[in-house]
């Protein structure tokens, strides 16, 4: 049951693929809490056509878009805007894409058309999409934008490739454009920094199921889920927080701040 926090909102969601998606959990909690949006991805995920369920039960139109192509997110906003019936309160960006880590391909062996790819798709888009946002002046007053990060941004983990320096693009980006934009729209940008969540993007990175197990061992309280990040967002939409803005935000059951825990030590100790 919701509570009717979005009520009235508008929007995109950006990176629904399937029901793991943080964007679809994230469509759900959005059309439960009143918001109304406009749902999209690249042109070959809707192929996969599980989109459709997500528009039907969430009463949203789907407009395809290839976020790394201005014309195309020219269409989707301006679209967007018009078949809403006003301009936008929220978008929630979750893409991420690495051809260098899906095809396999070693840190010291990295092929750059594919790295330049990699940050254009994870990164640079979210800036394609502030960018043609403000330009058809798109957005509400007081409206939320979001983007999904990883705590690669800040130290390094076997296995996240290019992502890691799209993740530390996409955190910049977050920053240099909630400054522009409170000044401009009192709207603000931040980045969510979630816990390793099995969805296709996260089961791509190497030795996705270790990483799983050791951030729930490091984590007092658990890896977050893809709901409890869909339910971050939604507050993150609403009213509650109209001075955030600018911030990387740590939702990770206290992994990011943890040394090491009991659980890891127990593992660790030598045993007999
Ligand atoms: N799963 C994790 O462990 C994890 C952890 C932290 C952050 N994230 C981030 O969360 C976000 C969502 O990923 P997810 O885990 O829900 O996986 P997902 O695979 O369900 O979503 C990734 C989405 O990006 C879309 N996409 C790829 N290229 C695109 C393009 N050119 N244009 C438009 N859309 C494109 C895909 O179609 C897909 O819908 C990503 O930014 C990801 O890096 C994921």
């Amino acid at each position: 049951m919701g509570h009717n926090l979005l009520k009235g909102k508008r929007g995109i969601i950006f990176g629904a693929l399937d029901e793991n998606s943080i964007a679809w959990k994230t469509a759900e909690k959005v059309y439960q809490e009143g918001g109304r949006f406009v749902l999209t991805n690249a042109p070959i995920a809707m192929r996969m056509g599980k989109i459709n369920e997500l528009a039907k039960k969430c009463e949203a139109e789907i407009i395809p878009a290839d976020a790394t192509s201005v014309t195309d997110l020219e269409h989707l906003v301006s679209r967007a805007v018009e078949i809403l019936g006003g301009k936008l309160d929220f978008i929630l960006h979750s893409i991420g894409m690495s051809p260098n880590v899906r095809k396999g391909r070693d840190y010291g062996d990295l092929n750059y058309e594919w790295m330049m790819k990699t940050l254009d798709v994870s990164g640079v888009s979210f800036h394609k999409v502030m960018q043609v946002a403000e330009k058809q002046d798109a957005l509400n007053e007081w409206g939320s934008i979001m983007a999904l990060s990883y705590i690669a941004a800040q130290r390094t983990y076997p296995g996240y490739s290019d992502m890691a320096q799209a993740k530390a693009v996409l955190e910049s980006i977050a920053r240099s454009y909630g400054a522009r934009l409170g000044h401009q729209k009192k709207v603000r940008v931040n980045t969510i920094s979630q816990s390793p969540t099995p969805t296709t993007a996260g089961s791509g990175v190497g030795g996705f199921d270790v990483f799983l197990d050791f951030a729930e061992k490091m984590s007092p309280l658990g890896n977050a889920t893809a709901e409890e990040c869909a339910d971050y967002i939604v507050i993150m939409f609403s009213d509650y927080t109209r001075k955030v803005t600018m911030q990387n935000l740590m939702h990770d059951g206290g992994f990011s701040t943890s040394g090491i825990t009991q659980a890891i030590v127990d593992d660790l100790m030598p045993k007999g």
